[in-house]
């Protein structure tokens, strides 16, 4: 017997003893990260219910900033529905800053009666009859942001008012809070929502300034981890270099948001916007639309409406993807296992010329052996790929544009 031959055939004996034995591969639950230390036995209690998998919707502040009304709410809702966006999962429509301008003399918030004339109520209606549901913005101190009035000292009031107006969804920012506890206050909120007596998503947004993945499980459903995106590739990198490491916190019901979606609104390639998209959903974040959606691209309905990208995100294991393979001239591999036992793995660019990039089998927990690939942006079978494990040229390669993905969804087995 020539030598390759006895070294081929003493790889097969050995490739299939290793299927035989090998634990349960990529997306088994063994594999999901134990939880942050806060929420181990003792922790608080996470209630699930309302975020199972990371929240998706559109909210007006990455493209309109202050130039919200209700005419823009009520067609932004209808082209949800219109566009296939409500469909595809994006279910909440959420008023950012700048809808408020006073409180009346019993202390409750009033709406901008300019830009909105008929009231949150009548818009909330609206946007309920289309079977989508409504969200709006505050601050925990006495301003938001843009300098509008916000809840300090009103939470109750404030809480009591968006269950009448059936809000089930509350942006909570962090500006002029600095000398607050951002744990007592935002603790503080989400009782006020509870008495208030109607479920309602808290979206914590105080930027990631005091580690609120270390408190904010239990208390909100996700929040953010970093400052302000931008619509921008620098942007889309440094957030997800800060958001990759607190793959810990991450669950269901509780989910590290690096901010909202930039997609569609024009500052970055096509290529750009399918890596800002897949790294959002290897993620887990939330999937927050950012841009107009009463005049997309076919591109960016590409982009927004890949449903097997969406199903990465929205995946019930709810584990927070992370990095395996980290390569110092810019190329990354990431991998987020799913319930089904399969897993997402992403190729990613960071570099601005094409690159070769390549996993084993055994980096991502996926038994030696052959397993079934499937390419989520070209939506296509790629057939069986085996890696026993044994010879180099085993391995899985993928070619990655500069600024770009290669997302595929790997399942164990013939
Ligand atoms: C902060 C938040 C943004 C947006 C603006 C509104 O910057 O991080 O997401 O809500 O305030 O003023």
């Amino acid at each position: 017997m020539k030598t390759t031959t006895i070294f081929r055939t003493a790889s097969f004996i050995l490739g299939a003893a290793l299927v035989l034995f090998a634990p349960i591969g990529c997306g088994s639950k063994t594999q999901a990260p134990a939880p942050a230390e806060n929420v181990k036995s003792g922790g608080p209690v996470i209630d699930v219910s309302l975020a199972p998998t990371p929240p998706m919707g559109f909210n007006t502040w990455n493209k309109f900033g202050c130039s919200v009304d209700e005419k823009l709410i009520r067609e932004m809702a209808d082209a949800m529905v219109a566009t296939g966006m409500l469909e595809a999962g994006y279910k909440y429509l959420v008023i950012d800053d700048c809808w408020q301008v006073a409180r009346d003399a019993s202390g409750r918030i009033a709406a901008d009666p300019q830009r909105f004339p008929a009231g949150m109520k009548a818009l909330a209606d609206y946007v309920h009859g289309q079977g989508l549901l409504f969200g709006l913005y505050t601050d925990v101190g006495p301003k938001t942001c843009a300098g509008r009035p916000a809840s300090f000292g009103f939470e109750d009031i404030d809480a009591a008012t968006y269950a009448e107006w059936g809000v089930d969804y509350v942006k909570v920012d962090w500006c002029n809070a600095d000398n607050l506890d951002p744990r007592v206050e935002y603790t503080k909120f989400r009782d006020a929502l509870r008495r208030a007596g109607r479920p309602i998503v808290l979206s914590i947004c105080e930027w990631g300034r005091n580690d609120p993945w270390t408190w904010a499980p239990g208390v909100g459903q996700l929040w953010r981890t970093t400052a302000d995106i931008g619509d921008s590739w620098e942007s889309v990198v440094w957030i997800i270099n800060a958001n990759s490491r607190l793959y810990e916190a991450a669950g269901p019901g509780r989910w590290n948001d690096p901010d909202m979606l930039e997609v569609g609104n024009g500052g970055m390639t096509r290529d750009e916007y399918k890596a800002h998209f897949s790294l959002w959903a290897i993620m887990a974040a939330p999937l927050m639309a950012g841009n107009d959606l009463r005049n997309m691209t076919e591109e960016t309905k590409e982009i927004l409406l890949n449903r097997e990208v969406i199903e990465i995100d929205q995946d019930p294991l709810g584990v927070q993807g992370r990095i395996v393979i980290d390569r110092g001239y810019g190329g990354q591999v990431w991998m987020k296992p799913l319930a089904d036992g399969s897993c997402a793995v992403a190729f990613l660019n960071l570099s601005s010329k094409e690159l070769e990039l390549y996993v084993r089998w055994a980096q991502i927990g996926i038994p030696a052996g052959p397993a079934r690939v499937r390419d989520l942006w070209a939506h296509k079978d790629l057939g069986v790929h085996s890696d026993l494990g044994m010879h180099f040229d085993q391995r899985f390669k993928a070619t990655v544009p500069p600024h770009g993905v290669i997302l595929i969804r790997i399942r164990p087995g013939p």
